[in-house]
């Protein structure tokens, strides 16, 4: 699937300021993968992304099974197929040029990604806003 390439801008902020702050993390660190680069560094920083995409997921399906979000297993899946796609780029990341690892950085972040969030992060907002205002017994 093509996606078009975009840049962070304030269009995605879900006004959750703990998942907005991952989200802007995970756009800052793909936008380092740009430009000049050695491998061992950019191989360094594709486990790193790795790593915070692992941990951003999992705090996102923690935080919507807590509110009962009823898309919660579509959403999850989509994380599963995120998480594949970035697995099987660290993994041919070896044999990859430095443009070929951008390129795919910036379709999974700035491409799906981007997307992700548009669709499918906004649609869990309200249930967590209304998890939150709802006082707990
Ligand atoms: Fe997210
Ligand atoms: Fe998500």
């Amino acid at each position: 699937m093509k996606y078009e390439l975009v840049e962070w801008s304030p269009k995605i902020l879900v006004g959750l300021p703990n998942i907005d702050a991952q989200h802007r993390q995970l756009f800052d660190l793909a936008a380092t993968f740009a430009g000049d680069g050695d491998q061992i560094r950019v191989l360094k920083s594709l486990a790193i992304l790795t790593e915070y995409v692992k941990v951003h997921l999992r705090e996102e399906e923690q935080m919507m099974a807590a509110c009962h979000y009823p898309g919660l297993e579509a959403h999850r899946q989509l994380h599963t197929e995120f998480r594949r796609m970035l697995f099987t780029l660290l993994e041919n990341a070896k044999q990859m040029t430095l443009d070929e690892i951008a390129d795919e950085v910036k379709f999974l972040i700035n491409g799906w990604f981007y997307n992700h969030i548009l669709v499918a992060d906004f649609d869990y907002v309200p249930s967590v806003k209304a998890a939150a205002a709802t006082p707990t017994p």
